[in-house]
Order: C-alpha cells, then structure tokens, then sequence
C-alpha cells in the first residue's frame, strides 16, 4: 500500500476525480450564476433530485437578469417540490440586488461573495473557486467526513469551532493550481467512495494515509455528539411585594439556576391556566397560603441551551400572618429594588425587572 502523506493529497484526491466523477451540468460551466445556482439547489437536496430543477431553471433564467426580473411566484413555481423555499426566496432576492444594485455583475471574490445575502462560507468558497480559481476550501457533510476520517479527528463536526478547523485544514491541503477541482473532488469522493455506512476502503487511494481506516474506526467517523432535546418548562412567579420590598430566595442545589435569587416560584408540566394555577397553590404544601392575582404581564420566553422556559408573573399575598418572616435570612427575605440589583439572579429575572418594575 503506498504511504500517503498531506504533500499528496490533492494529487491523489484530483487523480482519483478525474476518473470516478459523474458528468454533472453545473461541472461544465465558469458562469458563476449558474454555479451559484446549482449550490443553492443543491444544499439540503441529492444531486439526482436537483438536477431536473436545475435544467429547467438554466432553461427559464439563463442569465441573472432574467431571473432578477422575473415575478416571484414564478420562480417559487419553478422551486415547487425542492422544499425549504427560502432558499428560492433569497435567491431571487440576490439576484435582483445584484441586477440593480452590482449593475448585474456578479461579485468577483470570495470576501464580496460572503457580503450577500443567503451566501455563506461554503456557497462562497463554492463559486470562488468553480468560477474563479480562487484556493478556498469548501467544507460541507461530505468534506467533513473524509477530512475526520483521513486524520482520525474526533472533534464534534456540528461545532463552529470544528467546521473552521477542517476549514483550515482543507485550506491547507488545497492544490493551488487546480482548486476548482480539488473543491469537486473531495466532495465527489466523500459522496460516491468515502460514504457514511460502507465506504469502499478496499479499493481506496486514501488507504496508506488514512488514521480510521488504520485504527478500523471508520464507522465512529465523523462524531457527532447527540442533540439533547431542548426541554419545555413552565414558570409561574410570584411576586411578593410588602410597601416597597419584594420577597426573592436563594435556589437550592441542584437546581439549574443554584444560588441566584429568584422569586418564588411554582414550575407546571403544561401551560395552565389562572384558575388551575389557583387551585395548584391551593393543594401545594408550600404555596398554599399564597393568594394570587392575575396579572396583565405578557408571558416571556427564555431560550437556554437545552431548555425553552415560558415564565408568567402574578401579584401575590400572603394569607396567614404568621407566614411572614420577622428576621431576613441570609438567604430569603424582602429586598428593595436597589438591594435586588446587587443580588445574583438568573437573567430572566433580571429580564423581567428592567422590563417592568423599574
Ligand atoms: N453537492 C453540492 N455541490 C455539489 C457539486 N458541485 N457537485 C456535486 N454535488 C454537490
């Protein structure tokens, strides 16, 4: 088997391509509207589905200005059955910008590319070196796979921080010659030889080089760390407000939001309403001398990264006297605004306040 090492890659990458790559319409073409159009289409969609869509798209806009002048139900008519049309949406949007605005010149670079809507590092990069020669890697599923394999990388690939890493890798190894090509065929090779379940390492260039195929971890490649399921919770605060002080408390451990202070708080399955969150008070061995009332505050949303919380707030009084404390603990008792701005609190308390109380 021969060594392979980096100084190799892009020759064996392009020699492998020039052998194994299907005959694709947007191949054929230095016309970056049609290159970017064949990207847009592309993403999200199999060749063999894009294709058609493609040709007729090639057929009824040849040139940007013909797609920038059309009405925009015609091309979402074009577009019907592709799904995600936003993508159509932008692009007319592009083209129409650059018809008007670019005086129908396509942007000549990469740097000018990333500045339009809808194009982002990987459509760029597409386009700069398909049309331009320009040596910018791109990096999509496919390139992402090779790239893990070949180095035996198991950075998480839905990371920002991993995708810029193969970025710079790729920039690294990209032949400057020929980008246009090393860009086709490692994507050419990752769909058609280096695929996600049996890749064809028996018959692969790439063998003598290749850490997964060494360490016969190809399967484990790329790592993709599971999505935790963002959770739903439902808050209902209540503010417990004596002349001018509010009642706040230290959460608990074990609790996602341990020693901030919040205010007191009741945390339902569903959302419910007013009168269910009354009789909730009513059964709860905590709450039940709390009287509430409704409130005209708006629900808010607060976005986390694994949980989406929708908190209500209610005025709320106590029923028996001796509920209220005499003596502040350290941590619970009436606090006045000023004294709650210096507390540690979670930022939707925080939220809430500068929203409505000051
Ligand atoms: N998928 C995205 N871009 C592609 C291209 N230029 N050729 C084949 N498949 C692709």
């Amino acid at each position: 088997m021969n060594k392979i090492d980096e100084n190799d890659f892009a020759n064996v990458l392009i020699a492998w391509y020039l052998t194994n790559k299907r005959d694709l319409p947007w191949r054929n073409t230095k016309d970056p509207y049609k290159i970017w159009l064949s990207e847009i289409i592309l993403q999200q969609t199999r060749v063999a589905q894009g294709l058609p869509y493609y040709l007729a798209f090639v057929e009824k806009f040849p040139t940007i200005d013909k797609l920038a002048l059309a009405e925009e139900n015609e091309v979402l008519r074009l577009w019907q059955g592709l799904g995600y049309y936003n993508r159509a949406r932008n692009l007319h949007a592009c083209a129409k910008f650059i018809h008007h605005q670019l005086n129908n010149k396509f942007p000549r670079s990469y740097r000018e590319l990333l500045t339009l809507k809808g194009i982002g590092p990987y459509t760029a990069a597409a386009i700069a070196s398909f049309a331009y020669k320009e040596p910018e890697a791109v990096v999509d599923g496919n390139v992402m796979r090779v790239i893990t394999r070949f180095f035996g990388m198991y950075d998480d690939i839905s990371e920002n921080s991993t995708q810029s890493k193969i970025r710079e890798i790729c920039n690294r190894l990209i032949s400057t010659e020929n980008p246009d090509l090393f860009n086709q065929a490692i994507m050419e090779f990752g769909a058609l030889h280096c695929k996600p379940s049996q890749p064809m390492c028996g018959e692969c260039p790439f063998a003598g080089g290749c850490i997964a195929y060494a360490n016969q971890s190809q399967k484990e490649l790329p790592f993709k760390r599971a999505k935790i399921k963002a959770r739903t919770r439902f808050f209902h605060y209540l503010i417990w407000q004596q002349e001018s002080l509010i009642y706040m408390k230290k959460r608990a451990k074990g609790d996602i939001w341990e020693g901030l202070f919040d205010l007191p708080m009741i945390e339902t399955k569903e959302r419910i309403d007013f009168d269910s969150l009354k009789i909730y008070i009513n059964n709860s061995e905590i709450f039940k001398n709390y009287v509430i009332f409704r409130t005209e505050i708006p629900e808010m949303k607060h976005i986390l990264s694994h949980q989406v919380i929708y908190a209500k707030f209610f005025l709320a009084e106590i029923k028996l006297k001796e509920q209220v404390l005499e003596e502040p603990k350290e941590e619970e008792g009436f606090y006045s605004l000023k004294e709650i701005e210096a507390l540690p609190k979670p930022v939707l308390i925080t939220n809430f306040l500068n929203k409505f109380l000051t």
